[in-house]
């Protein structure tokens, strides 16, 4: 078992990580926060089907009595109508500003269930419990909430820090290998930023990962969770700039997301093949060697995640009208984020529209 300090002041808390770590630490740190009678627990049915025995012996062995507000699965969850539909759970379960609800799925789960807690009664507490690889690596740490609105993915959140995160590693055994290669795309991510002993240890281990390792994956979501630690506490809101570098492969990615149509690729996958893209970038401007690029092309693919959209019929000039209504655009001008080594990324603006369209050829 391993824990990590979130340092943020008032807003400071625990991640807990490993397997079984559920049974072993949520009862004690719910006594610890005076926690008592009736607990939210929002999940999906896909979820509770596998672990709701299990949460639900670890909520009795806590002395507390769950009860279960189910989301839809999908975006769908994250749309205004299961917000409001979350706000009158919350309002018959009769909590109230002591209270706590549980985020017990992935990050859609997590973003809605943040969302509402941040926003009921001006604030109730909530835990995550994320239940998938992607979750624990990255959506359930950093306190952005959120839900979509008809215009756009993520348009209404708040920043909201989670009480506690309690990453138990034996939840991801029921995921399928194609979510936890999914989920690996913001792994080489980290590897990026982090280089160091991560990325050849990533190099030699991660498609053992892919195939449900729990052993690997444990590590993975360790390392991974310290990392996007230091990085939102040196930035929680996203004003100093340095939360930029968990953008890397995200401009590209969230372009192809968009013009695919979000059902015809994963983000996972989009993401893998926005780093190819952006390797692919920073080695034309010189910034790095053709090794860095080849060493993450292997890497992406050990994780058995594609390196190109070949064969998706996407055109360059489709792709990038899509690149300024991204979130992260500021007065125009598309910021990305590249590899100067493995283990150093930098944002990089005033990038030329025709050196934007030679890249997305050599990926589309
Ligand atoms: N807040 C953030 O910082 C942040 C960061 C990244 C992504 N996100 C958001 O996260 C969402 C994607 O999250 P996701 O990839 O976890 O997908 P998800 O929450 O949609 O979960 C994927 C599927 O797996 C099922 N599932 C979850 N846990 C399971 C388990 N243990 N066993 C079996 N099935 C299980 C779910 O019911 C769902 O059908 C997106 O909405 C994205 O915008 C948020
Ligand atoms: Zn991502």
């Amino acid at each position: 078992m391993y824990k990590i300090l979130v340092n943020l002041g008032k807003d400071s808390h625990p991640i807990f990580i490993g397997s079984r770590v559920l049974s072993q630490k949520l009862p004690s740190f719910l006594k610890s926060v005076g926690a008592e009678g009736n607990i939210l627990v929002v999940s999906q049915n896909r979820i509770l089907r596998k672990h709701k025995p299990y949460i639900s012996a670890v909520l009795k062995k806590a002395k507390m009595k769950p009860v279960f507000h189910i989301l839809p699965d999908g975006e769908v969850a994250k749309s205004q109508r299961e917000l409001f539909r979350l706000y009158d759970a919350m309002l018959k379960s009769k909590l109230d500003r002591a209270s706590f609800v549980i985020a017990f799925g992935g990050g859609t789960v997590g973003d809605v269930t943040g969302f509402a807690a941040s926003t009921y009664k001006r604030g109730v507490g909530y835990i995550q419990i994320p239940t998938t690889l992607l979750a624990q690596v990255d959506s359930s740490i950093g306190g952005k909430t959120g839900i979509n609105l008809k215009s756009g993915k993520n348009l209404a959140g708040t920043f909201y820090q989670p009480k506690a995160i309690f990453s138990d590693i034996s939840l991801l055994k029921t995921l399928s290998k194609q979510t936890i290669s999914d989920s690996l795309g913001e792994v080489v991510k980290y590897g990026m930023i982090q280089g160091g002993a991560l990325y050849p240890w990533l190099e030699k281990n991660i498609s053992k990962a892919a195939k449900g390792n729990i052993k690997i994956l444990e590590k993975i979501v360790l390392e991974s969770s310290k990392i996007k630690v230091f990085v939102i506490e040196s930035d929680v809101d996203e004003t100093q700039g340095f939360r930029d570098i968990l953008n890397y492969g995200h401009t590209f990615g969230h372009a192809f997301e968009a013009a695919l149509g979000y059902e015809k690729i994963t983000h996972g996958r989009a993401v893998s093949v926005g780093m190819v893209a952006a390797c692919e970038m920073a080695y034309r401007l010189g910034f790095i060697k053709r090794n860095v690029l080849d060493r993450q092309l292997r890497l992406i693919q050990s994780a058995g995640l594609p390196t190109s959209l070949k064969g998706m019929r996407l055109k360059p000039k489709a792709v990038a009208k899509y690149f300024l209504v991204d979130k992260k655009v500021r007065k125009g001008e598309v910021k990305f984020i590249l590899p100067q080594s493995i283990g150093e990324l930098a944002a990089v603006k005033g990038i030329s529209p025709s050196l934007i369209e030679e890249i997305l050829k050599t990926v589309l």
